[in-house]
């Protein structure tokens, strides 16, 4: 049985909106408010919006927007896969997240026409966009909806194992079941192709998905492109320090023409 529904193979040619439909039907499951630390992104992310308007990118199931709505930040969210945006919706609080179904990778298309002081992509978001123009174009995206004064924080995990070939990683065992990943890493696109296999009393799932992972550094490049600059860099949302070694990246950034803005 394959979670996409039509025996896709790692890299054959993945639509856009593929991640969701691949996944929508047990994000939730996987992916609990507490996975990867999102209660503290909630949080941070309030300090930032400071009850104001924020826009996230890659909105997903509103994993991260129902909460920070919840604390009274009005929260606007972009997704490409009308089947996580139908989960937000039938959770409890997702009237509280005004939806909008687009290609945040799609200038052209992506226009909300309005800005606000917040523009946020959080969990692997930037990732799940598997070709590196694209992803470029999503900055650009993010930069168009931001106010003067405003930040984008972009949060993701630092590339790892990410020698050539297939190794198998992401093990995850509960009492009801048994997940891992085979992934194929090509360094030079850096491009993963990700077969996530799922055991369970019901039998074996299998999920196809491809990302492509990016460097802080090509990040802040892509960033500069949009203009945008950097204004801070920590590993994660308490505010540790980058490090070598780090497991996460949060980047904020300001637009390069916005005066009088704060650091930070
Ligand atoms: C890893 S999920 C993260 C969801 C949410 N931010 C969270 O923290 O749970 C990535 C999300 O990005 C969305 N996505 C991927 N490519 C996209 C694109 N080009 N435009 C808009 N959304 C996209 C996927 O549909 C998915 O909902």
């Amino acid at each position: 049985m394959t979670g996409d529904g039509k025996g896709t193979r790692p890299g054959s040619g993945h639509a856009p909106d593929a991640y969701g439909n691949t996944f929508g039907a047990v994000y939730d499951d996987w992916y609990p408010l507490e996975f990867a630390h999102g209660a503290e992104a909630v949080e941070a992310l309030a300090r930032y919006a400071g009850r104001a308007e924020a826009l996230e990118l890659g909105v997903g199931t509103g994993r991260i927007a129902i909460p920070l709505a919840r604390r009274g930040v009005r929260v606007h969210g972009v997704d490409i896969s009308p089947v996580m945006l139908e989960r937000l919706r039938a959770k409890p609080g997702g009237h509280l997240v005004r939806t909008v179904l687009a290609d945040m990778a799609d200038p052209g298309a992506c226009d909300l026409g309005r800005r606000f002081p917040l523009v946020y992509s959080v969990f692997n978001s930037l990732f799940c966009i598997p070709a590196q123009g694209r992803q470029a174009a999503s900055l650009t995206v993010a930069a168009r909806h931001l106010a003067p004064g405003g930040r984008l924080v972009v949060d993701h995990q630092m590339p790892a194992d990410v020698a050539p070939g297939i190794s198998v990683r992401h093990f995850h065992a509960t009492d009801d079941q048994i997940r891992f990943s085979l992934v194929d890493c090509d360094p030079v696109t850096q491009v993963m192709k990700r077969r996530t296999v799922a055991v369970t009393d019901d039998g074996v799932t299998s999920y196809s998905s491809v990302i492509r992972y990016v460097w802080p550094a090509e990040l802040d490049l892509m960033a500069a492109a949009a203009g945008l600059v950097l204004t801070a860099r920590r590993a994660d949302w308490a505010g540790t320090p980058m490090r070598p070694g780090s497991p996460g990246c949060v980047s904020v950034y300001r637009h390069r023409t916005h005066e009088g803005d704060p650091a930070g």
